[in-house]
């Protein structure tokens, strides 16, 4: 069903779902209703103004987005998704997903004992400011990393051949021998990136993941520049940071251990679902999931923290977090539910029963809210962009790939 504009302020979708979709989470035949006021965006904000070339974006196509995890899905244009975007709304977008997502078969439940392992601590020496900033830097040098863009498709072959250098210069060959790094392509221009390092004999045990999103959007326009440092370049460089690191320390795990860069986050959590997906069709097993989705900003005149979300996550495993925050690092965590419309990648291991959390900058008041899917996302916007805060997280990435996995 095509979705109607009822007026030039306000728009309402009425979504009617009959064709087997996201049926997890919504009742077939369920009547849903959608509305936001958009009255400061033209209808043409998002046409390729300028004819910048490298793009492939339909902004009539119908898509199925779905604002919150308990609440129905509404089909929209690709234009409306990106007026929600403007407006600083996110979604999923669930119109490729395969109708029986998340119910192939019943996930194993994990818990998690409180950390203990003498192996984390001799690592974070190890994590260096200094490489995180000089990959940020470059990462975030791409005019926009939109995932279905040239650039967007080159930031991620970048990101491919960055891993793959770190892994031919300091893996040992004990690690090389169960490294695989490999993009993840999808059906747009930006592939995902995956790691892994699966121990020998362990393909059937469960899987430790941590994520970050490769991509990034301005959400006025996304033909314009989008140099995404913090949302998500900060994610993607500190959970690459936790690699260079873990490869510096020699460490192998004993379970799976895996870090994704999902692409098209921004789209939707497009790249992820797919993931997901595909695990899922594998019979994968999660022990745990964890997104970094920005965690850079530390707001003038407020206290360092690290941000847990409590929605959408897994209770046992956010419980877990505070322990390794508790354990390992040197600045305090607080709680905090995420706006509705809000979340990340972690969405989809969520939706689909796995067990997944998160962690964030900061709180959402104190987040880099002014900058994030505009120009300005930038590594020098502000003295409060803060490579000692990444730092602090890619401690938490070491700590909990191998608290997970050892
Ligand atoms: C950590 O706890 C487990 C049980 O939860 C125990 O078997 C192990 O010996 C402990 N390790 C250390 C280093 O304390
Ligand atoms: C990877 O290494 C090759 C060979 O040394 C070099 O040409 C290339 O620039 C490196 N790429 C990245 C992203 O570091």
């Amino acid at each position: 069903m095509k979705p109607s504009v009822l007026s030039s302020v306000c728009f309402f979708v009425l979504a009617t779902h009959g064709f087997g979709f996201c049926q997890s989470s919504v009742q077939a035949q369920h009547t849903a209703q959608f509305r936001f006021d958009f009255s400061d965006i033209a209808d043409d904000q998002f046409e390729n103004h300028q004819s910048v070339p490298g793009f492939e974006l339909n902004l009539d196509a119908i898509r199925l987005v779905q604002f919150n995890l308990d609440e129905d899905a509404v089909w929209m244009t690709e234009r409306q998704k990106l007026h929600a975007k403007a407006m600083g709304m996110k979604y999923l977008d669930i119109t490729d997903a395969p109708s029986n997502f998340g119910r192939l078969f019943e996930k194993q439940h994990f818990s998690y004992p409180p950390p203990n392992s003498s192996l984390v601590k001799p690592i974070f020496p190890l994590l260096s400011i200094e490489e995180m900033k000089t990959n940020l830097k470059y990462f975030s040098s791409f005019r926009t990393r939109y995932y279905n863009s040239e650039s967007g498709r080159a930031s991620s072959e970048w990101l491919l051949q960055k891993i793959r250098n770190y892994t031919a210069e300091l893996a040992t060959p004990e690690q090389k021998a169960i490294i695989s790094v490999e993009p993840f392509h999808h059906g747009w221009k930006q592939a995902s990136v995956i790691i892994r390092i699966a121990p020998k004999g362990s393909t059937s045990d469960p899987i430790t993941v941590l994520g970050a999103h490769c991509d990034s959007i301005n959400k006025k326009n996304p033909y314009l520049p989008a140099p995404g440092a913090d949302d998500d370049g900060s994610g993607t460089v500190t959970i690459l940071e936790a690699y260079r690191a873990l490869l510096k320390s020699k460490y192998t795990p004993t379970t799976p251990l895996e870090f994704h860069f999902y692409s098209a986050e921004e789209g939707g959590g497009l790249g992820s679902q797919e993931i997901v997906a595909a695990y899922e069709a594998e019979g994968k097993e999660i022990k745990g999931m964890q997104q970094y989705d920005m965690t850079a900003w530390v707001a003038s005149g407020s206290k360092e923290v690290v941000n847990i979300i409590t929605t959408g996550v897994d209770t046992e495993l956010t419980e877990f977090l505070t322990l390794l925050v508790g354990r390992y690092l040197d600045i305090p965590w607080v709680k905090e539910q995420q706006a509705k419309g809000t979340g990340s990648d972690h969405l989809l291991w969520t939706r689909a029963g796995y067990q997944a959390c998160h962690a964030f900058e900061g709180l959402a008041v104190n987040a880099n809210n002014e900058n994030i899917h505009t120009r300005q996302d930038r590594i020098d916007a502000s003295h409060e962009f803060s490579f000692s805060h990444m730092r602090q997280f890619a401690k938490l990435a070491v700590a909990f790939a191998v608290e997970l996995s050892s």
